[in-house]
This record gives structure tokens, C-alpha cells and sequence, in this order.
């Protein structure tokens, strides 16, 4: 019989969990004192590592000062204050502001609402068109559902956000003959630089350059959904640093927080700015409860301290560097398909002849945590502080788990 706990991402008659109740570095232990190498960074976002203390004390003295307290006008917070002026100096984008809220989710559908908002101030409403791409994963609000690339995430619920359509993942040609379609009506472009939770797909070369191109070319606002890619997990605070490419918007979540606390937000460059800024009667009808959360605040703030303190770029191609070649070392034995992905984000493509979900129950089982992306592929985005002898268990664990579910499909 299932349980109360009605599980995000799961089939609802499930009823046995594998139920975590410690963590320290990329360790992390069961309720039946089993270990794990967390080899996802839970759900890819836990920068820093498990068991911070630091970050629980500062998250504590936050809340015994006060927890939160509304930023709704006209209220303020210190620790957003410094968080926001803080975050400010990290991203790409000239001159940014940063709106705050609690997931990755509402970023993404705040991205969308002041996208479309900033057009209608600066007097275009016809523009509401946003192209999202094949392969995407945007969350799993309104927004984010309609912007899914995903297609089974979308069904189910109903009509969606008008106006929001996908374009071909990778392919700048098509991405390129759809927005001369919707030129004059296009609001936005959305996009993960390196696509994560859809399989681990770094972009082609030169590929968001040219949409930065074709973005300014027919006035739409470039949107890039850096949710796994932030903080650090391509080695720079941003996928638009690594690449060298400068969107006009960026979300973020995961870890930002290193997941201590639940805070996403959204970066928003001059275009937005200045046309949201440009009427000073306009009040914003946009917010969420906990936007500016003192406490999640806290925890981002001691988070930051770590990640620069402990050189967590350095570390972030480290573990990057020798968990890719080890994946592609599988790759070349013959044991998966191959190996993609970016710094400190893989991915092991199966051969058509494995079923991802296979290996990764028995990964689990010998104490390995790996997500599997339907039959296709294992995904893999640990602490940037894993060690190199957990890197290498998380490689032989996939190579042994390969060979068992080889001589369980075979004899
Ligand atoms: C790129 C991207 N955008 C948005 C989200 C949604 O974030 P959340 O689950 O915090 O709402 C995710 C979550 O994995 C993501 O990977």
C-alpha cells in the first residue's frame, strides 16, 4: 500500500523508498545505515556537499533573528539585500537586478511573465511568442510545463500557456526559420545551455552564439535557463561565462543554495529592467511568498562563502575531468553507447540493447546513485567536492552493474 507521501516523479502505487537520512561530502547514508556515493548531487544541485554545518548554523542564527518576513512593497530584508547585490556581481549580464523566489520552476515562469511584461511596457503586447527546444526541461509549473521539451511532462494537464511552441533542439536552422516565422510576435527564446535533466546534451558549437545572433536580430529577449548549469557546475558561476555568451535573462535554483534551503531567482538584464522601470507609477503584480526568504537567503550567502573559498571551479573540472574519462574509458571497452557532457555534468549513453533504469537499480544496490533518463541514459552531477576514489567506485560500480544486467539478459 502507498503511503501518504503522494512522490514527485514517481509512479503513485509505489510503496518501497530508499529513505535517506544523512549526508557528509558525497556520502550519504539510509535509514538502514547504508552508504551511497551520491553521484547526482541529489537532484543536481548539491554543489558543496552534504552536511555543511556552517550553513545550517547561519541558516539558524538567520531564524532566530527572524525566519522571514514578507518583501512585498515596502518591506526589505538585510540578507536579501546583500544576497541580490551579491548575486549581481556574478552573472554576465551588465547591470542586472535579481528577482528571488523558491525554485527553479517559478524562475522559469517568472522568466516568461516579465519577458512578456517588459514587452507590453515598452509597447510591443503583440510580442508573447516564447520558443523553447526539444529536449528542455523547464519545470513543472504552468510556464515550465508549456516550455517543456519534454512531451510525456506536458499531457495530461489540460491546455497550456498559449504562445509558447518548441523548436528542434540543436538545430540552429530550424530554431532560425521559426523565429522569421514569429518574428514581429516573439516575446523570447528559452534555453538550458547545456540541456540536463533531458539527457545531459551540451550544445554544438557556436550554437548559442548564433542564437544570441538571431535573438537580437528579430528583438527577442534570450533566456537562459541555467538552473543546473549555475554556481559552479561548468567550473564558472554561469554557462554563460563558459561560453562566453551573454543572455538577457537568467534563472537559477539548485545550487545556489546547494540545495540547504530552496531558493531559485531570476537575473534580468536592461532591456527588462529599463522597460519595467520606464512608467514609475507601473507596480509589479508579480511575486511569491517567499520571495527574499531571510532565512534561504542566509544559507545562499554561507553557500557562495564555500563554493570561492574552497575553489570549487578547480574542483568542479576536477571531478569533471576524471569522471568523463572514465565514462568515455566505458565507452571505448564498449561497455555504453558513449559519453557526452560538460565539465562536471555526464551523461552514459546506452547502447540500444541496455535499459538505462536496469543498470541503475543495480547501481543502487551496490551503493551508487545515478539517475536514469528512460531506458537511454545515466545522468551524473555529484558534489564538486567527491573525491577521486569516489569518482572511481562511481565508474566500476557503472562498468560491474553493465556486466550484471548483461548476465541477466543473456544466461
Ligand atoms: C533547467 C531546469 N529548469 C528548471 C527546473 C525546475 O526546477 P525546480 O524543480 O526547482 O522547480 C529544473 C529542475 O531540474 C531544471 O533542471
Amino acid at each position: 500500500m502507498p503511503g501518504a507521501f503522494l512522490h514527485p516523479f514517481t509512479k503513485p502505487v509505489r510503496s518501497e523508498f530508499v529513505s535517506i537520512v544523512r549526508g557528509q561530502g558525497a556520502t550519504l547514508w539510509d535509514t538502514n545505515g547504508r552508504e551511497y556515493i551520491d553521484a547526482m548531487g541529489s537532484l543536481w544541485y548539491c554543489a558543496v556537499g552534504h552536511g555543511r554545518t556552517r550553513i545550517a548554523d547561519a541558516v539558524h542564527a538567520q531564524m532566530t533573528q527572524i525566519a522571514a518576513y514578507s518583501c512585498f512593497d515596502p518591506f526589505t530584508n538585510p540578507v536579501a539585500d546583500a544576497l541580490t547585490e551579491r548575486l549581481v556581481g556574478l552573472t554576465r549580464i551588465p547591470d542586472a537586478r535579481v528577482f528571488l523566489c523558491t525554485s527553479g520552476s517559478e524562475a522559469v515562469d517568472t522568466a516568461i511573465k516579465l519577458a512578456r511584461l517588459s514587452h507590453v511596457m515598452a509597447g510591443h503586447p503583440e510580442r508573447t511568442v516564447v520558443i523553447s527546444r526539444n529536449r528542455g526541461y523547464h519545470g513543472t509549473n504552468m510556464g515550465g510545463t508549456s516550455a517543456q521539451g519534454i512531451a510525456p511532462n506536458r499531457d495530461g494537464y489540460g491546455p497550456l500557456v498559449p504562445d509558447i511552441i518548441q523548436a528542434p533542439h540543436d538545430d540552429i536552422e530550424a530554431m532560425s526559420v521559426m523565429m522569421a516565422e514569429h518574428s514581429s510576435r516573439l516575446a523570447a527564446v528559452i534555453a538550458e545551455p547545456v540541456q540536463g535533466a533531458g539527457g545531459v546534451f551540451p550544445p554544438p558549437e557556436g550554437y548559442l552564439a548564433d542564437l544570441r545572433r538571431l535573438c537580437d536580430q528579430h528583438g527577442a529577449l534570450l533566456i537562459f535557463d541555467e538552473v543546473i548549469t549555475g554556481f559552479g557546475r561548468l567550473g564558472q558561476w554561469s554557462a554563460a561565462e563558459h561560453y562566453q555568451v551573454t543572455p538577457d535573462l537568467t534563472t537559477f535554483a539548485k545550487a545556489v543554495t546547494s540545495g540547504y534551503q530552496p531558493l531559485g531567482g531570476v537575473f534580468l538584464g536592461r532591456k527588462v529592467t529599463d522597460a519595467l522601470e520606464s512608467d514609475p507609477n507601473f507596480l509589479l503584480r508579480h511575486g511569491y511568498t517567499y520571495s527574499g526568504h531571510a532565512a534561504a537567503c542566509a544559507a545562499a550567502m554561507v553557500n557562495l562563502d564555500i563554493i570561492e573559498e574552497e575553489d570549487l571551479f578547480t574542483e568542479a573540472r576536477r571531478v569533471g575531468a576524471r569522471l568523463g574519462a572514465g565514462l568515455q574509458a566505458l565507452a571505448a571497452d564498449g561497455l555504453i553507447d558513449h559519453a557526452r557532457g560538460e565539465v562536471a555534468v555526464w551523461a552514459a549513453a546506452m547502447r540500444p540493447d541496455q535499459n538505462a533504469m536496469h543498470i541503475r537499480d543495480t547501481m543502487l544496490e551496490m551503493g551508487v546513485i545515478s539517475r536514469a533518463i528512460a531506458t537511454e541514459a545515466l545522468t551524473f552531477c555529484p558534489p564538486l567536492v567527491t573525491t577521486d576514489a569516489q569518482v572511481d567506485r562511481i565508474i566500476d560500480v557503472v562498468a560491474t552493474a553493465i556486466s550484471q544486467n548483461e548476465k541477466v539478459s543473456h544466461g
